[in-house]
């Protein structure tokens, strides 16, 4: 069986591609437009992968999203409805965006690759637990995925077995370590979703260089707040 995955329109798009449960070939799509954290449609990572793996986009048994739009699509609108009036200026810039592309996922993807087999969506944080685990040397194993958010949760926890993953404790949206994380390395005037590595670095190197510049407390909360749609 061959499964594609694929991840973009948030951050670092990808594709892997899986021949009978074995990874046969992954690249990120920033590897071939040069744009680093590249959100477009991983069409030249789709395309490296199947050439390594020596198939066609016919040969596909199916391609999985890495996550559920709608329910991600239903916390953020919770959030703006939650927020409102606030949360206008955000909500007429975010809404159009999620109707004409990312709520239009399987049609994107048949569209650009010609792909007519199912297209399926993984939960986000079993997305990330399945990553971590099934390629991991351990037969039996405890997973903790955290992250700044998925669809609703925020952090999860479960159990991985040969083949199977349970994940059965979740701390859920707003309540978020990696947007916390997000936060700070906003204030410290860095990129949130790309430069969370550089402020996990910067105290290393902070006796030699200073980050690019420090913002206010409520301009850090908006950027960690925007990093969630
Ligand atoms: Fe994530």
């Amino acid at each position: 069986m061959n499964i594609l995955g694929l991840s973009y329109m948030y951050h670092d798009s990808a594709a892997c591609l899986l021949r009978d449960g074995e990874i046969a070939a992954a690249a990120a799509e920033e590897r071939f437009v040069r744009i680093k954290h590249s959100v477009d449609f991983p069409i030249r990572a789709i395309r490296y992968c199947l050439e390594a793996g020596g198939l066609a986009v016919r040969d596909l048994d199916a391609m999985v999203f890495y996550e559920k739009p709608f329910l991600k699509f239903e916390r953020i609108l919770q959030t703006h409805i939650a927020a409102f009036p606030r949360s206008r200026k955000s909500f007429r810039a975010f809404l159009p965006m999620w109707l004409s592309h990312k709520l239009c996922v399987p049609q994107t993807i048949r569209e650009t690759t010609g792909f007519a087999g199912p297209v399926y969506f993984a939960d986000h944080h079993y997305a990330h637990a399945a990553s971590a685990f099934l390629p991991s040397p351990f037969e039996r194993a405890m997973v903790l995925t955290m992250d700044g958010t998925g669809e609703w949760s925020t952090l999860a926890c479960g159990v991985g077995q040969g083949r199977d993953l349970r994940l059965d404790k979740e701390l859920r949206f707003p309540h978020s370590l990696g947007l916390l994380y997000s936060a700070v390395t906003a204030h410290l005037g860095f990129k949130v979703n790309g430069g969370e590595a550089r402020s996990w670095a910067w105290p290393r190197t902070a006796s030699r260089r200073s980050p690019p510049s420090s913002r206010s407390s409520s301009a850090c909360a908006r950027t960690a707040a925007s990093s969630s749609t």
